[in-house]
């Protein structure tokens, strides 16, 4: 029987950290991976998790089985951030569990809009690519629209003309900030007109929130997924904490249901209980128990925002000053400057984007996305030029 399984390509940003590696030219420039970087290049462990992790390699005293909901004061503690408000389970309309990452978020938000009768997913496009890999793997239909508008902003027309289109028993599945991979985001104008479709065509909003506090600022961050929220009867909410407490590797995340009462939460979260068990039975512990400890203490959560404020303010320094360059050859980098987080797609022809890795030693995926974090103040300019040069 096996042999009927066919050889499937690598995954092809894995496949190029292994061509970075192993180039020897010494100015080389990654801006593949989807990962932060310090101006040194590094993507440290977060002072307030090693902070954390002590505390937890003290106080923990069993590994026992939790359950498919993972640790629930983890998936408590992070609500007042998510969701903010005085009472931010509103009553117990939103509930929580811990996933395996912002995917496995996704993926359990997905199967329970699935289960509850959801037969198609509208998603902009470009999108992060795991998010059609899952609807395919799921069964579930999707349809695309273009995310991104000609000026580098969003393009609003297609995104009312897809949820116009759709209603009742559909979904939609929208970015809360720092869209992956564009950089596009909605603006808090755009949310409220969004959020207000959402309440005229009935269309389910599945809100992947997986780098708040990388854009704006926390709050800012939240504010389109605070806004849906206010607005519909119902929604899921996919979030990582693998890029805002640099966990990557630990797989730390939540999915979140809101309905219109507390007693349909706890059934619709009953389920997401029963397809995490058949799937991966429980999440993994150790990074979700350190973020609940880092959440636990006043000094941890000071040091963690701090953390994110100089990761944000690197980020908005690299875009602001490829945005200043403005013209680079045929690319046009002044919309960066007003784009969000870690990526940024540019036009680049695969000739071209093969010829930056070749010429200048230039990482960037196929698809001409680029993150921003893998530049540095020393190494834009040498950037900006191999721009120009495979594109003017
Ligand atoms: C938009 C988006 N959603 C979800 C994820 C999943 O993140 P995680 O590493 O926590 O699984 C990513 C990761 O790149 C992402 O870009």
């Amino acid at each position: 029987m096996l042999d009927r399984l066919e050889q499937q390509p690598p995954d092809a940003l894995l496949a190029l950290i292994k061509l970075y590696d192993a180039d020897p030219r010494p100015d080389k420039i990654d801006l593949g991976v989807g990962v932060y970087r310090t101006s040194e290049g590094a993507t440290p462990v977060f002072g307030c998790i090693k902070a954390a992790e002590a505390m937890l390699v003290a106080e923990q005293d069993s590994k026992a089985y939790l359950g498919p909901e993972g640790d629930m004061g983890f998936v408590h503690a992070l609500m007042p951030h998510i969701f903010g408000g005085e009472d931010p389970s509103q009553g117990g309309r939103i509930e929580g569990m811990q996933t395996p990452g912002g995917t496995g978020a996704v993926r359990l938000a997905v199967a329970l809009a699935q289960r509850a009768g959801v037969g198609k997913v509208l998603m902009g496009t470009p999108s992060w690519p795991n998010h059609a890999q899952i609807f395919g793997d799921l069964g579930i239909e999707m349809v695309g629209f273009g995310h991104a508008a000609a000026d580098g902003t969003a393009n609003m027309d297609e995104l009312r003309k897809a949820l116009r289109n759709a209603g009742t028993g559909d979904a939609v599945l929208l970015h809360g900030c720092c869209h992956n991979p564009t950089g596009i985001d909605y603006t808090n104008e755009q949310w409220d007109e969004i959020a207000d479709l959402l309440v005229e065509t009935g269309v389910l909003p599945i809100i992947d929130l997986a780098y708040q506090g990388l854009g704006r600022g926390m709050e800012e961050d939240a504010y389109g997924m605070r806004k849906v929220l206010a607005s519909v009867p119902e929604a899921l909410v996919a979030y990582s904490c693998d890029k805002n407490f640099g966990l990557y590797r630990d797989r730390v995340g939540a999915v979140y249901a809101m309905t219109p009462d507390a007693a349909q939460t706890t059934a619709v979260m009953s389920n997401g209980h029963a397809l995490a068990r058949a799937n991966w039975s429980m999440p993994p512990d150790h990074g979700a128990a350190a973020v609940r400890l880092a959440l636990s203490d006043d000094a941890t959560v000071k040091q963690w925002l701090d953390e994110l404020d100089s990761m944000r303010a690197r980020i908005l320094q690299v875009r602001e000053k490829l945005a200043a360059s403005s013209n680079a050859g045929g690319v046009n980098l002044a919309p960066l400057g007003e784009q969000n987080g870690m990526f940024a797609m540019l036009p680049l022809s695969k000739e071209q984007i093969q010829k930056l890795r070749d010429d200048h030693g230039v990482y960037m995926a196929g698809s001409g996305r680029i993150n921003v974090a893998g530049l540095t103040m020393d190494n834009i300019d040498k950037f900006v030029g191999a721009l120009a040069a495979v594109s003017g």
